[in-house]
């Protein structure tokens, strides 16, 4: 493990600064831009970018082999969502190191899927969890935890225990929503925290950004926001599972007519991204919508009082 001290251009004072602004770890040097650290340690874009380049060196960020990869990809955690046919059609469950998105129209489970996995991530790994915490940013008001409870009963889990395990927090501006993200990472550092829950990630960035005109802003924010999620997975080695609503297209008059908000900016930046629509009483389908490497498949599965299942 190198300190912060020994990177080209760090001394105590500056070490001090980045400590106190988040970098607290040489990797999250080597990923932040040349601004941020420039505004974070009151330093210049020479001595920014020396700390940034001997912060990659160090730690190794850049070209690697595809079997260092592979290697590394086989040891992605997987969370299980209840649906072994869900988990199925997105590789095995929702991925650490990357960020999953669910879309659909209201009503069609999103919420139920993050609460539930907020369960699951806390089980041991044979029963397909990763025994760690979750940290749920809810921006509706929608995280209940009595569901959880119950969700917990129906695992034969204790449902104090993964109450216990939840952070919880609700976001009431974009900013704010991007700050909290920013202190989820400080919880997953000291406590164990292995999945990150957004619900709804586009809502307030909708209402906050309305109009053609705030569209370009919205977009531009939208995405630095992902990307920030893409650092936290990677870094911390945990999933991030967001929820995006569906909006009309007045465009399209054959096929669904329907389109996730956020547009290619989201669709181009997230790992997975699943389309859920409702069906009969309490069954849904899950489709697998542009995947790099699994085919566009659908599940069907159902929102039971215990929870999601096949
Ligand atoms: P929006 O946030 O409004 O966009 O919708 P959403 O996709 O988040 O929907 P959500 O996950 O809240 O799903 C709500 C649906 O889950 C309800 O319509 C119910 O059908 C179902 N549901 C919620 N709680 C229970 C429960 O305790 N038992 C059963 N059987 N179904 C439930
Ligand atoms: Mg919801």
């Amino acid at each position: 493990m190198v300190e912060l001290e020994e990177l080209e251009g760090v001394g105590p004072a500056i070490a001090e600064k980045l400590r106190s602004a988040g970098y607290d770890s040489i990797e999250s040097i080597a990923v932040a831009t040349a601004g941020d650290l420039m505004e974070a340690a009151e330093i210049g874009l020479r001595v920014a970018m020396k700390v940034i380049n001997s912060a990659r060196e160090a730690s190794k960020m850049g070209y690697e082999k595809a079997l260092e990869v592979l290697e590394r990809r086989k040891h992605l955690g997987r969370i299980t969502t209840g649906s072994q046919l869900l988990d199925k059609i997105i590789g095995g469950g929702i991925e650490t190191q990357g960020v999953t998105e669910f879309f659909g129209e209201f009503g069609s489970g999103k919420s139920q899927i993050a609460h539930q996995l907020c369960v699951n991530v806390q089980l041991p790994p044979e029963q397909g969890g990763l025994s760690g915490k979750a940290v749920y940013i809810d921006t509706e008001n929608t995280f209940r935890p009595e569901r959880i409870s119950q969700m917990a009963m129906a695992l034969g889990e204790d449902p104090q225990k993964i109450l216990d395990g939840i952070y919880v927090a609700r976001a009431h501006t974009t900013d704010h929503q991007m700050l909290l993200a920013e202190k989820a990472a400080e919880i997953a550092k000291n406590d164990g925290v292995r999945l990150l829950v957004i619900d709804s990630l586009t809502a307030l960035f909708r209402t906050e950004y309305c109009g053609r005109g705030a569209l370009a802003e919205r977009q531009q924010k939208l995405g630095r926001h992902i990307a920030e999620l893409h650092k936290l997975a990677e870094l911390n080695d945990m999933a991030v599972f967001v929820t995006n609503q569906v909006q009309a297209r007045p465009d399209v008059f054959f096929g669904d007519p329907t389109k996730p908000v956020g547009g290619h900016v989201l669709g181009h930046a997230v790992t997975a991204r699943v389309y859920l629509r409702k069906g009969k009483a309490n069954m849904r389908t899950a489709q697998l919508v542009d995947h790099p490497g699994l085919p566009p498949e659908s599940a069907t599965f159902q929102i039971t009082e215990a929870g999601i299942r096949d």
